[in-house]
């Protein structure tokens, strides 16, 4: 059976979340790299990719005060979202291209609606196209509820909405971040190896940004393990270990081990 890895890679790796508009080149071509590496190079681990907004879409949803509950929020803010978002993208999907990854981009509209997949078959088509060899890319965005109704729709949420569809064929859910993992404490900076509960950790934030910052990857990552996948968080700054998690290795990070409740 073909299985598939759904990676996350946050808005803290692939901008500089404290400069409006930074995009991190540097970090993009370094997990790229690491991708390159299981996706053909050895064997091959398909995969679909998931990325933030960081400075892009989280920077132009806090100056308009735009957030994931549905409501009738500027139609400047919308635009800048949206537009900042294809941005982000593109310079994500040039440099995975580049580095001799096959990058396809999705965009969320195409098989999300009012906040529920609409096209299952969409998203059973990324699946399809990872299995030969493109990489199905998507990611956080700006979308129509309905009427004159948008929200804000994070990229962690979309990892938990794939993992749902596509469950039979999900081998691993990995977030990239730029910390180590799961901070018990943020003073302490003392790191779970393995998450259980929601309780593990105190869910002190790490910056909170309109999504929800950590506290919602932690949930999503609940929710997805609660389906029975391996959930692993991890420093996308240190691309080796994103290549340790995806070739099943132990490797300096949280992971939440993936059990049916
Ligand atoms: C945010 O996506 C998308 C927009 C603000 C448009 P995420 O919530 O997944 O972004 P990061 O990874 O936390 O930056």
């Amino acid at each position: 059976m073909c299985v598939v890895a759904l990676i996350k890679l946050g808005g803290s790796i692939v901008t500089f979340k404290d400069r409006p508009l930074a995009f991190n080149a540097h970090a993009v071509e370094g997990v790229s790299r690491a991708l390159k590496q299981v996706a053909y190079d050895d064997g091959g681990v398909p995969m679909i990719v998931v990325h933030g907004g960081g400075s892009f879409g989280h920077y132009y949803s806090v100056l308009y005060d735009m957030h994931s509950r549905p409501a009738g929020y500027s139609v400047e803010g919308i635009s800048r979202v949206r537009c900042s978002m294809v941005d982000l993208n593109n310079r994500i999907t040039g440099i995975m291209l580049e580095q001799g990854l096959r990058p396809y981009t999705i965009h969320p509209s195409s098989f999300i609606s009012a906040g529920k997949v609409t096209m299952g078959s969409r998203v059973d088509e990324l699946y399809s196209m990872s299995m030969h060899g493109l990489i199905p890319v998507t990611h956080g965005d700006v979308m129509h509820y309905g009427d004159s109704l948008y929200y804000i729709l994070s990229g962690d949420e979309i990892m938990s909405i794939l993992a749902e569809r596509l469950v039979q064929n999900v081998s691993i859910a990995l977030f990239t971040l730029a910390v180590d993992g799961v901070y018990r404490d943020m003073k302490g900076r003392e790191l779970i190896k393995e998450l259980r509960y929601a309780s593990d950790a105190s869910m002190e934030d790490v910056g909170m940004d309109v999504t929800g910052g950590m506290r919602r990857k932690v949930r999503e990552g609940m929710r997805i393990a609660s389906l029975g996948i391996d959930v692993w968080f991890v420093n996308g700054l240190y691309p080796e270990r994103v290549v340790d998690v995806l070739r099943g290795r132990d490797t300096i990070g949280t992971v939440i081990r993936g059990s049916k409740g």
